[in-house]
């Protein structure tokens, strides 16, 4: 279902925008520019201080940017949101405050535990941050999927819509924290981040081992998947095969599915489990501590 909001309660707001990395960067910057009070909170010597000041954004250490704070946005990793709202958020919560996240995962999988005075939404831009404020730039609406986790002043819709404009996504799809969480890890999991990539891989090594060449493996395995991505997404499924060579939609359709046998669908299920019952959460959860978990995949153009 979407809606689209028309009015901005926002302005009298100030907001204390907490990161300033691919999301925090990406939406305080659209927000001060849609006209918001918008303050950047981040950790003491933090490298962003330096980025913000070129980005001639305000800047404090979190515990300062909260005073006064109507609006706070958290924009830092999900493994470690919990400790600063444990540490800094919690403790100066007030009737009337509004808590924002960008993803489901600390307050559906109970990591963050507000108290019942405050409003709690999520706004989650279906870009990444990057992306995202080159699309605001430029104009073009981002869409980005919006839920209400608890509306205590009963008007949180109306700044959840505001805020949702003002960072520049006017077309919202309404959700719940759980199906935004759940639907954005297995997405990730099993195509976006996960899966399809590892296919493309998978792929490109099989014509190298032939003896093709590693420049033309990528481009058909990984750069070509782009163009025919954006087919897909303008036409749709049935459109899109309209639109490409009879040999290559024939050749899709029939050994395409080959590769879906039931060990695939049987492991989608189970990933799909794995997240529902927060088996994936605590393994993350428990990894990101102990090393730098962001896992670099071999990059394939090198
Ligand atoms: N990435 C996306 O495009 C995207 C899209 C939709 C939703 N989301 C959601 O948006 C949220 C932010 O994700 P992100 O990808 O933007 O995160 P990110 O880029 O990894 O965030 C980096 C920022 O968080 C700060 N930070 C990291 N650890 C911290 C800690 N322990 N204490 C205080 N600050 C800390 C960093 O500080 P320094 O500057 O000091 O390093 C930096 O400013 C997440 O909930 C994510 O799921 C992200």
């Amino acid at each position: 279902m979407k809606m689209r909001q028309n009015q901005n309660i926002l302005l009298n707001k100030r907001i204390a925008v907490l990161g300033y990395g691919s999301q925090g960067r990406a939406q305080a910057l659209n927000l001060k520019e849609s006209g918001c009070d918008v303050v950047v909170g981040l950790r003491p010597g933090s490298p962003s201080f330096k980025k913000a000041k070129k980005d001639k954004i305000l800047a404090l250490p979190i515990a300062q940017a909260l005073e006064g704070a109507d609006l706070i946005c958290f924009l830092l990793p999900d493994e470690f949101q919990a400790s600063v709202y444990q540490k800094v958020v919690g403790p100066i919560l007030k009737k009337g405050m509004t808590l924002v996240f960008a993803h489901g995962f600390s307050i559906f999988f109970k990591l963050i535990k507000p108290p019942s005075f405050v409003d709690i939404i999520l706004i989650a831009p279906k870009m990444p941050g990057g992306q995202f404020r080159k699309a605001y730039i430029s104009g073009e609406d981002v869409m980005a999927c919006v839920a209400i986790h608890q509306n205590t002043s009963g008007k949180v819709q109306h700044l959840a819509l505001a805020y949702s404009k003002a960072i520049g996504c006017s077309t919202v799809l309404k959700t719940t924290f759980q199906e935004e969480t759940i639907s954005n890890l297995f997405g990730e999991q099993t195509v976006k981040c996960g899966g399809v990539l590892d296919l493309m891989k998978a792929s490109y090594e099989t014509l190298v081992q032939a003896g093709v060449s590693s420049e033309l493996a990528y481009l058909e395995c990984v750069q070509g998947f782009k163009c025919m991505m954006d087919l897909l997404v303008e036409n749709g499924f049935e459109g899109m095969q309209k639109l490409i060579s009879p040999i290559a939609s024939y050749g899709g359709q029939s050994r395409g599915p080959r590769l879906i046998n039931k060990t695939v669908k049987d492991e989608l299920k189970n990933i799909l489990k794995e997240i529902q019952s927060g088996q994936f959460a605590t393994e993350w959860l428990k990894k990101s501590q102990s090393v730098n978990a962001r896992v670099i995949r071999k990059d394939l153009r090198n």
